[in-house]
């Protein structure tokens, strides 16, 4: 505290105001007397002077004149001849029925001296009314004599008297100017104080507190200068951190992708190996002639042949899926009957459902429902569904394919009855290689990658999808925005 601005501004303003007081009372007692003295000397030349110009051996035409300078001197005028002889005395004061030459208060040096010519200033004390008197006389005539004198005890009086105001206006100034430099060190430095606490939260990376500019001085533009400093900062450090959060986002995505492929490897490397394994083992048994019969030979060969078509579904499969993912395959979007596609479907499926003593229901209250979309890949999402309905059916065996027109939307549900997905892996059917049961995905040829391609058709159509276990079987849905 002792060395803020503050109590510096405080206690230099306050030393300051003392110091004029002191310097005040110093000169007034000093020099206040004197000075008086000096004016009081000038003022009893200036009218012998005047008197001496006015004088031409008349009296009677300058008394009146003369009274009037008794009045305004405070004092009195004695005019008298070198001889002894009173030309003049005033009417009231010191002067008034004294006896030649004993009113006149000179000394007989000064006397001489004023005879001589010269004019001459004194103090005299005067021993009848005990008052100090300042004399001057001087020449008026070659043969007269000019006497002024005035009182100084009321110089000396008034002194005393200024004195102790001069006390007493040095302690009210004093008090005052304490209270002052109080006030205006208070009002000076608050804003610097207010600058100060902005700049801490500055140095706090808090950009919120700004300084509140209400002055156009150097304080003001100083505040002004640190708000804008705060913006420009708060602006930059946000946009250095949202660079930091995407950089980092970059390097965990990137983390991320490395992940993918290292497992889409390694998943597509399991999937080749037991088909490359069964055409190898198989071809070599037909080459070492192992299958006797033609029989065996013909099963050997139908084993090769269905190893090589499962990899060449899984090559097209991956192929489909890099494409959509690289946004490399082109959808063409139309409007379309999405009923007559589903029948469409159905029919293609007829026989296969009867072949496998499968009972389908398609649910629909429209004729038509207009639906907006690429149709071979909607085509292509049905198909993968009702696959997957096919090969995990049970229960019943039954398939239930609903059509549902919702306000802007079309839902269609795939339900096959049987076994529910286990929820904890529910969320995990969509990615890619992705089975629950390997040896029955296996048994039919599934390689897992049906549904992450049914995502990205769905998700370039914006449509919203999922899937939902039911009490006897599982569903898939999902839904197409109604075209015109
Ligand atoms: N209707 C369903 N009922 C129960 N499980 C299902 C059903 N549909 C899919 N699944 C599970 O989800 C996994 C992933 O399905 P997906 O269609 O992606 O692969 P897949 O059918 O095994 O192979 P692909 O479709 O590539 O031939 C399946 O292996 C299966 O475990
Ligand atoms: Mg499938």
């Amino acid at each position: 505290m002792r060395n803020s601005i503050r109590m510096k501004l405080f206690m230099g303003i306050t030393c300051f105001a003392l110091m004029i007081v002191s310097l005040f009372w110093i000169f007034n007692t000093k020099y206040l007397e004197r000075y008086y003295m000096e004016q009081k000397k000038e003022s009893l030349i200036k009218y012998s002077e005047k008197i001496k110009s006015m004088y031409d051996n008349n009296m009677e035409d300058i008394e009146n004149e003369l009274a009037r300078i008794e009045n305004i001197l405070g004092g009195n005028i004695t005019i008298l001849k070198v001889d002894g002889e009173y030309l003049y005395i005033s009417s009231f004061g010191y002067g008034r029925g004294g006896r030649k030459g004993q009113n006149i208060p000179l000394t007989r040096e000064g006397i001489e001296r004023v005879l001589s010519g010269e004019g001459i200033l004194e103090t005299f004390y005067h021993p009848k009314f005990h008052v100090k008197l300042l004399v001057y006389a001087a020449p008026l005539t070659k043969d007269s004599i000019l006497v002024l004198q005035t009182s100084i005890g009321a110089i000396e009086e008034s002194v005393e008297i200024a004195k102790n105001f001069y006390i007493y206006i040095g302690i009210i100034s004093c008090i005052i100017g304490t209270i002052i430099a109080f006030w205006y060190a208070n009002r000076f430095t608050k804003p610097i104080i207010k600058l100060n606490h902005v700049a801490k939260s500055m140095a706090n990376l808090d950009f919120s507190k700004k300084y509140e500019v209400h002055s156009n001085d150097e304080i003001g533009q100083l505040g002004e200068t640190m708000n804008d400093l705060s913006n420009k900062l708060d602006c930059a450090i946000t946009q250095l951190n949202e660079a930091n959060r995407k950089l980092k986002e970059d390097i965990e995505k990137e983390r991320k992708i490395d992940l993918l492929r290292k497992e889409f490897i390694s998943s597509v490397s399991h999937e080749l190996k037991t088909p490359i394994a069964l055409i190898q083992g198989y071809a070599e048994g037909l080459m070492d002639d192992v299958a006797g019969d033609e029989e065996s030979k013909s099963f050997y060969c139908e084993v090769i042949m269905d190893e090589a078509e499962k990899m060449g579904k899984l090559v097209k499969d991956l192929l489909e899926l890099s494409k959509m993912e690289s946004g490399n395959v082109s959808f063409e979007m139309k409007v379309f009957d999405i009923i007559t596609l589903v029948e469409k479907v159905y029919a293609k499926y007829k026989p296969i459902f009867k072949e496998k003593s499968i009972d389908v229901y398609i649910d629909k209250e429209d004729k038509e429902i207009k639906v907006k979309g690429d149709p071979l890949k909607i085509e292509q999402v049905l198909v993968n569904f009702i696959n997957n309905g096919i090969h995990h059916i049970g229960g019943e065996r039954k398939i239930y394919i609903s059509i549902r027109n919702e306000d802007e939307k079309v839902r269609l549900g795939i339900k096959n009855t049987g076994e529910p997905i286990p929820e904890e892996e529910i969320h995990r059917i969509w990615d890619s290689f992705y089975k629950i049961d390997k040896s029955r995905a296996r048994e039919y040829g599934g390689t897992g990658l049906g549904l992450s391609i049914v995502k990205g058709i769905l998700k370039f159509h914006g449509s919203s999808f999922g899937v939902l276990n039911q009490e006897d079987g599982v569903e898939f849905w999902f839904e197409l925005r109604k075209g015109e």
